[in-house]
């Protein structure tokens, strides 16, 4: 299959579209209308979009990805009255959120009406709804029909793509569009929450904590213990919580404890690395990067800044694939606030390998 590459100007990623960028996303809307699958930019990660409610178009998206097919998709809406068509039951709480956070990095679990295939939610009774912020991605899911289901367009396993460029890595000849819309500022996918339960509970962490959302609700909101503990026997109940995930290529270990005992620790690990012919890599704050001897070293910005940490991510674990490191090192993250996203998606990318010094 072709695909072709939708390249917009800048204005349309502040939202402002001129006439020709507005007539290739109703373009990119009648490809999801008729059945077929667009990958597009949004606040988090790129996601590939297809009509939710279309099962065939849903079984196209696991196709594409190499994705099981009981892990459910999210729905994408282009704004928050859209939901009454595809969820009963919009809890109090629900609305609260939506007033709070929305459009913005928050899905929300909700029990879903008939009108969603079973396809779209792997067989669940619930459907994950999100309203992006992103501007070209509400505008698409407008053009699309209202409601498109979109996970990461990502090969299932590999880091969500930020960047376009990791997004044609994957999908090119899978599927007939892209849509290039520049970087994703956040970078890691969108807290989930479930709404079907009380009192509600985070099934994936994100950029909205969960410090955040229990000043809202005015209750004191947990993340799901599964997700945080890897030996967990309970599986999570975000069914894709359960994989692994965000891997890069190469094998992927953090090493925690103080700094200059880490430092010595990587770089102990690294030349025996060396000796073995391993391409090394590590992945640090600004302010060590300099103390390492690898082959390949990767900031993720000043020490503390999760913002920026978050942000590069996915990006510093591909790189790391595209200079062919086949040993990588990871300093770790504070868990608080954001970072519990951070940590979360870090320990999965190590397939929770930690060496604590
Ligand atoms: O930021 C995001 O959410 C991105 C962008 C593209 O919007 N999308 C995304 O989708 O991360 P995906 O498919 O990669 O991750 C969706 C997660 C999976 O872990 C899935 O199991 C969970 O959401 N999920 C979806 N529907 C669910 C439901 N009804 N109940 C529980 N978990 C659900
Ligand atoms: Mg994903």
């Amino acid at each position: 299959m072709d695909t072709e590459i939708i390249k917009l100007e800048k204005e349309s990623r502040e939202g402002i579209f001129g006439r020709a960028d507005l007539e290739k996303l109703i373009r990119a809307g009648e490809i999801i209308k008729k059945g077929g699958l667009v990958a597009f930019p949004t606040e988090t990660v790129y996601g590939l979009g297809g009509n939710a409610l279309d099962p065939e178009a849903s079984k196209k998206i696991y196709e594409a990805k190499g994705r099981p097919s009981d892990n459910p998709l999210i729905v994408h809406i282009a704004e928050w009255d859209a939901v009454r068509k595809i969820a009963k039951e919009i809890p109090e709480d629900a609305e609260k959120l939506a007033e709070s956070f929305l459009p913005g990095p928050l899905t929300m679990v909700l029990k879903k009406t008939d009108i969603v295939p079973a396809e779209t939610t792997g067989g669940l009774d619930t459907v994950a709804v999100r309203l992006p912020s992103n501007r070209i991605a509400r505008a698409l899911i407008r053009e699309a029909g209202g409601y498109v289901a979109a996970p990461s367009a990502n090969i299932s396993g590999r880091p969500s793509p930020t960047e376009v460029k990791y997004v044609i890595e994957d999908m090119m000849g899978r599927i007939p569009a892209i849509i290039d819309g520049g970087e994703g500022e956040i970078g890691l996918e969108s807290t989930i929450i479930d709404m079907t339960i009380s009192p509600p509970q985070v099934l994936r962490p994100g950029f909205i904590t969960s410090e955040m959302l229990s000043g809202v609700l005015g209750r004191d909101i947990q993340i799901d213990s599964a997700v945080i503990n890897a030996d967990s026997k309970q599986p999570p109940r975000a069914p894709g919580m359960k994989y692994r995930h965000y891997a890069p290529r190469g094998e992927l270990v953090i090493v925690e404890g103080n700094d200059d005992a880490v430092i010595s620790k990587i770089n102990e690990l690294i030349a025996e690395d060396r000796r073995g012919g391993f391409k090394t890599g590590v992945m640090s704050c600004d302010e060590n990067g300099n103390r390492y001897n690898a082959d390949v070293i990767k900031l993720t910005g000043p020490f503390g800044d999760q913002k920026a940490a978050a942000h590069r991510l996915y990006s510093l674990l591909r790189s790391f694939d595209d200079e062919e490191v086949s040993r990588i090192y990871a300093e770790s993250f504070s868990s608080d606030g954001f970072g519990a996203a951070i940590m979360n998606r870090l320990l999965k990318a190590a397939g929770h390998r930690v060496i604590r010094v």
